[in-house]
């Protein structure tokens, strides 16, 4: 991933060279579009948690829980990951609440019987909507406990009915740089594809996610539909989602093209597998969100699978998980 240099950074933040030229490029496109004035102007700064949404009807708890402390959701709202708003851990707040999320619609298409396009709010009804407070390990080496809303994969997978060929299930995100000014910069490939096998996607754990804290999701955290695959790192979680695409061959995803040797298909997490650039063996929880008080996080062990072993070990048997990484 790419992280900005500042002082007081652990080292495992330290962006390297070509990162740093990426994000100059991308700050150079953004001055094109004109946004960079309105980044930096307080006036212009959208707080996150004003485009969370309404709250969701009939959520019920799911005994897919973990009993850690909540992450605050000024946090969860705060500090992100959505290259497609840049780089910086603030820009998806203050750039994503523009980003239209009616109408929005779904096309689940490839090896399946029953292709279907599926409107956002049709996808809403489709299943009895859960809270499940999820762990989430991010590969840069930050987690956080999250209560998502949503139902699982699983339950729209069923009734498109995949064929014999489908191994494979590709999400990609909205491409649309008018909307998301970070596609005007190559630093990925756009739009931003993920890809699970089969087995992993009709993993019970495998959220189809349309919300957190009992609301629609924010913005800035994959509105409209996004999914969250707990025992992987976060960036498998695809946002935005627009398409569902299931194949026989192994998807190509946005990290692997864009560092192979760094970001593997799988990207379970494992703390005995060090990303090339720094350990995995730790990580730090986040409290509040802010790089000032990041540097006051505690720190923890990171754990196989995220702690999720005892319910997707078994998808891996026998697998190389160094190779496999
Ligand atoms: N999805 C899209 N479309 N674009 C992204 O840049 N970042 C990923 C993932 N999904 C990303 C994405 C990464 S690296 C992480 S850690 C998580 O989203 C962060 O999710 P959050 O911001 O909701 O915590």
């Amino acid at each position: 991933m790419l992280i900005r240099r500042s002082s007081g950074i652990k080292s495992y933040e330290i962006t390297d060279r070509d990162a740093f030229l990426k994000r100059r490029e991308f700050m150079r496109a953004a001055a094109g579009l004109g946004i960079v004035g309105g980044l930096y102007s307080a006036g212009m700064v959208m707080s996150g948690k004003a485009h969370a949404g309404t709250r969701l009807p009939g959520v019920t708890k799911s005994a897919y829980t973990v009993n850690d402390p909540l992450t605050p959701l000024e946090a969860i709202t705060s500090y992100n990951n959505y290259y497609e708003f840049g780089t910086d851990k603030d820009d998806p707040a203050r750039q994503a609440g523009k980003l239209k999320t009616r109408p929005w619609q779904v096309k689940v298409e490839g090896e399946i019987k029953k292709p279907k396009v599926y409107d956002i709010d049709e996808l809403l009804k489709l299943a009895p909507l859960e809270e499940r407070v999820y762990r989430m390990r991010c590969v840069e080496g930050w987690s956080m406990v999250i209560p998502w809303v949503g139902f699982p994969l699983a339950e729209l997978i069923k009734r498109v009915e995949p064929t014999g060929n489908a191994k494979f299930i590709e999400f990609v995100t909205l491409l649309d740089p008018a909307q998301m000014p970070g596609q005007g910069v190559r630093v990925l490939q756009w739009p931003y594809v993920e890809g699970l096998r089969m087995d992993e996607a009709m993993h019970p754990l495998t959220l189809l996610t349309l919300g957190l804290y009992g609301e629609a999701l924010p913005n800035q955290n994959g509105a409209p539909v996004r999914v969250v695959v707990p025992w992987k790192y976060g960036f498998k979680s695809a946002k935005a989602i627009v398409k569902i695409r299931f194949t026989e061959q192994q998807p190509k995803t946005s990290w692997e093209l864009a560092g192979p040797g760094e970001y593997g298909f799988y990207s379970n997490v494992n703390p005995t597998v060090d990303h090339p650039r720094w350990s995995q063996a730790k990580e730090r929880r986040i409290e509040k969100g802010s790089v000032l008080d990041s540097l006051f996080d505690k720190k923890r062990d990171t754990l196989m699978f995220n702690g999720y072993g005892d319910q997707v070990a078994q998808l891996y048997a026998g697998m190389d998980l160094k190779k496999n990484f």
